[in-house]
Parts: C-alpha cells; structure tokens; sequence
C-alpha cells in the first residue's frame, strides 16, 4: 500500500489506474480506524478494482470547545490495518494541503436544512465542515464510488444531497453500522469511555430498538420520543436528542409517514455517542414478530 500527502502524486496515481480502465473506491476517515473503517474498506473492494482511504482530522467539523486536539491519531496502526485489510493507497494530506488559506478562508459547500437539525443543530457548523472537506477530497481522489457508514446517518444524507445538488460524479454508499458484541456502534469516540461508562454505554442502541419496536407496535411518534429520553436519563445518560425523522429528508416525523429513522445523540463523560435504527412501517407482521 502507498501512502501519499500531495494532491499531485495522488492524481498521478489515481489517473494511471483511470487510464488502465480500473475503477476506484474512496473511503474518507479520520484514522483511528476499527472494524466499522474495516468493513468499510472491504465493501469497496467488492465495488472497484482500487481502494483509497484517507486519514485527515478536519478542523472544519469541529466546534470551537470540541475534541480537535484530544482526538486520537494512530497513523502507524491505522497504516497496518488498512494494508492488511487491502486497501491500496492511503492519503494523508496535512492541514495546510487541505486549507492553505487557513479553514476561515475556505470557500465553504452548504447544504441547507439537513445540516441545521439534530447534531447540527448542537454542532453549528459541523456539517459545513464534513461537506466542504468531503467535497474537497472528491475533487483530489476522483472516485467513482465512496463509501459511508450508516451509524453518521445524518452525515450520509448530508453528503448524498450535495452529490445530487453540485451533480458530482460519484456514487455514494451507505454501509450499515458495525456494532461490539453488546450492540455499542463502533466509534473511534469510544475510546473516551471508562470501563464504568463502557458498561452503560449500550443503552443508547437498547432505548432505539425499544422505541422501534412501541412505533411498530403504533405508538405515537411524541410519547416513543419522551420515553426514549426518559430512558436514556434513568441509564445514566444525557440525552442531546432523541427523534424520529423520516429517512429520506430528516423532517420531524408525523402518523402518516412510514420510511422513519429515530436518531439518538448522548453524553456518557466525555464521549458523545450518536446511534440511530430505521423503521419501516410497512414492514409485514414475520418482521414485527422477530423484533418482539
Ligand atoms: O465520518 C468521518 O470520519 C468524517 O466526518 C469524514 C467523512 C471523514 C469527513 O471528515
């Protein structure tokens, strides 16, 4: 595996294997990588004959009392793990490749309305931040598919709607969340956790399929919510949010609506964990059955 920290060598790289009819995965990270990058990386390869991870911690997307500097970075092992998972050229580009003007004179990419609710409503500017550097990096690798995780539901959307709306030349995919054997949805944030706080810290998926299975069974969408919150304060949590939003466009959900999506963000110390479960509603009675 190649690693590269300039957009020139990159675009040698990537324009050889373009030249030779090859077609190219793009698996954006921000390193200390788990078996959620992992299983990202190996659903690329069944989707192009190359694979490119990049590891860059964004500043953008942080907020001004968030973890930037505390966040872990573990290049060398990430290195070893995206090698041995067959990854085939890693792009680190440093902060003044990505913003040589400094990220306040960055031109910015918007994507109004998906990015202003739920954690971005907590996180202004956050997904101004993920948008403009996802966009960035599209633009250095040129892939012709990337690959997301679903546990960033909100982020997905985000960065599926700016496809569409700037009309770039990639498909994006989502890949469902990969969870530790107790239901926790991997998360390089994890690792903030004490052994006490790891121990409650799968709560958050038990209240989600709780509240799925009260919508399934037709409770309504305002006391699934209050419950679910209540839930979470009882564990021990703080709840930042807890919705249900249609799927497709995040919008608060009402009775009639049935693609849904309850989204959960929490404190536990010093981690924030965001999860989230989708629930059809015309899912048959078998499915209803399984999750009783
Ligand atoms: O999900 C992440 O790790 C980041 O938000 C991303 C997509 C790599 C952009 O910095």
């Amino acid at each position: 595996m190649k690693t590269i920290d300039t957009p020139e060598d990159l675009r040698l790289q990537v324009g050889a294997w373009r030249a030779a009819g090859e077609r190219v995965a793009f698996v954006p990270t921000m390193g200390n990588l788990h078996a959620g990058h992992l299983t990202l990386i190996a659903e690329a390869r069944t989707r192009a004959r190359r694979v490119v991870a990049s590891i860059f911690v964004n500043p953008m997307q942080f907020g001004p009392a968030e973890d930037l500097d505390a966040y872990p970075r573990t290049l060398a092992r990430d290195r070893e793990l995206l090698e041995a998972a067959g990854c085939d050229l890693l792009f680190v580009p440093g902060v003044s490749t990505v913003y040589p003007r400094g990220s306040e004179a960055q031109t910015r990419v918007e994507v109004p309305g998906l990015s202003d609710v739920l954690c971005g409503e907590s996180r202004p500017g956050h997904f101004r931040g993920v948008a403009t550097v996802v966009c960035k990096l599209f633009n250095m690798v040129q892939p012709d598919v990337a690959l997301f995780g679903e546990k960033d539901f909100q982020q997905l959307l985000v960065i599926r709607r700016m496809v569409e709306d700037l009309a770039m030349p990639v498909e994006i995919v989502g890949v469902p969340t990969v969870r530790e054997s107790d239901g926790l949805a991997m998360s390089s944030r994890n690792g903030y956790l004490s052994a006490a706080q790891r121990t409650l810290a799968p709560t958050l998926r038990r209240v989600l399929t709780t509240a799925r299975r009260a919508l399934l069974e037709g409770a309504a969408v305002a006391s699934v919510e209050r419950e679910a919150d209540a839930a979470l304060r009882e564990a021990g949590l703080a709840p930042d949010y807890v919705q249900v939003r249609t799927a497709d466009d995040l919008r608060p959900a009402t009775e009639a609506d049935r693609d849904l999506v309850i989204l959960a963000a929490a404190y536990l110390g010093r981690a924030r964990l965001i999860d989230n479960l989708r629930v059809q509603l015309d899912t048959n009675a078998a499915l209803q059955q399984t999750l009783r």
